[in-house]
């Protein structure tokens, strides 16, 4: 029995059903499942079983942008104004095919700690001729904002980055590197995918005029349910290629020719993953009741407890030291780390490790402290047993 005197967190411990069976510090890639997503998958069920070809009109055909609804205030944006989307990267996509690339403002600016899936789409635009411009990174861990805002000018159409970079946690400063943009008339488009739901965001606060994330980490949402935020100011002006009947004013009238709809929905495509969005409400909604400003006081304070821990063994880490620029992940880079978090894994200590950051512990607001302590205490026991030899390199590997 976990008490909750001292961190009333915990208490939403029970509703997450793994947290009984593995010490699961891997938010950052997988959130836990709530108990209650059974139950909406069940809902799922029910309507297709009871209800047949009539679910559409019940509650499917509007739940991407319904959902999105449930999304809004964890991001500062007003309801009707985000979109549930397949993934992050096609996200990404449908805004990318809306921005007409001019010779005369050609450049999309970015960083190379940007998460590779959305590198490879801002490359891919060179054809239609696009110049991207990698500003890089001194250490592998921070990208210094003043590099990117000297890097953005009066040829720059486009500003992509993340928020919270994947590999080490780093926080972007959004909000300058935004402004910068917004002077110099280009568009920032920011990844949140490492950001919302444990640090705050807020969409106008940061000035951006798109925003993307999905509930697949932070928010215990499951894959296949990503969002999109385009301010309202500039989305009307947005004429995304990679388009498609939702996007259709009349949907149900068959057109031959696309008339847009005005708002959230000009962004949609083709039929939603609509059992990924039953996924992903109760997530959404245990996010919401906790509130994102206790999640994140919490999780500053045990990324914090981890750098402590792994300071005082003398192992290096790949996170930034200041909290306030520090997302919900903890990177220890150790020798054989990619074995040993295989062997963390065997223990029931669930992390990841990625090449150049190391092994990452990204702990929620459902995680006890303890846990952390065994987690670093389970390291120390494979690095002295040699435990880890047992675990071959192959490439690869998943998480
Ligand atoms: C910051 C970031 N962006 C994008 C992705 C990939 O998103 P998707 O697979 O939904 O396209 C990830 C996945 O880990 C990520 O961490």
């Amino acid at each position: 029995m976990i008490d909750s005197t001292a961190d009333p967190l915990l208490a939403y411990r029970p509703r997450f059903p793994i947290l009984a069976r593995a010490n699961y510090l891997i938010s950052n890639s997988l959130g836990a499942v709530p108990e209650a997503t059974a139950g909406r998958l069940n809902d799922y069920y029910q309507s297709w079983a009871c209800r047949g070809v009539r679910a559409w009109e019940d509650a499917w055909w509007t739940m991407a942008a319904d959902m999105g609804d449930l999304v809004a205030p964890l991001i500062g944006a007003w309801p009707g104004e985000v979109v549930f989307q397949p993934c992050v990267t096609l996200a990404h996509a449908v805004v990318l095919s809306a921005i007409r690339i001019n010779p005369r403002r050609p450049r999309i600016v970015t960083d190379e700690m940007h998460f590779p899936s959305i590198l490879y789409l801002l490359k891919e635009q060179a054809p239609r001729g696009a110049e991207i411009v990698v500003v890089p990174s001194s250490d592998g861990i921070t990208v210094d904002a003043d590099r990117l805002i000297e890097a953005i000018d009066d040829q720059t159409a486009l500003v992509a980055i993340s928020h919270v970079l994947f590999k080490s946690a780093f926080i972007h400063d959004v909000r300058a590197i935004a402004a910068k943009a917004r002077a110099a008339g280009a568009l920032t488009i920011v990844d949140g995918y490492q950001a919302v739901g444990v640090i705050p965001v807020d969409v106008r606060e940061l000035g951006v005029d798109i925003y993307i994330g999905g509930c697949l980490k932070w928010l215990c949402g499951g894959p296949g349910a990503a969002f999109l935020w385009v301010d309202p100011a500039i989305g009307r002006s947005l004429e995304p290629a990679l388009t498609g009947w939702m996007a259709h004013a009349r949907p149900f009238a068959f057109e031959q020719e696309l008339e847009r709809r005005p708002d959230a929905w000009r962004f949609l495509h083709g039929t939603p993953s609509i059992p990924a969005l039953h996924a992903a409400r109760a997530g959404l909604e245990i996010t919401r009741e906790i509130g994102v400003a206790a999640i994140r006081a919490k999780s500053i304070r045990q990324t914090t407890r981890l750098l402590d821990l792994a300071g005082r063994e003398g192992w290096p880490c790949t996170t930034p030291a200041d909290p306030e620029r520090r997302g919900g992940t903890v990177a220890i880079n150790l020798e054989n780390g990619l074995e040993i978090s295989r062997s963390l894994k065997e223990l029931d200590v669930i992390c990841d490790y990625r090449p150049g950051a190391g092994i990452r512990f990204s702990p929620h607001f459902y995680n006890t402290d303890h846990e952390l302590d065994l987690a670093i205490a389970a390291i120390r026991e494979i690095q002295a047993t040699g435990a880890w030899r047992a675990f071959s390199t192959r490439a690869g590997a998943v998480t």
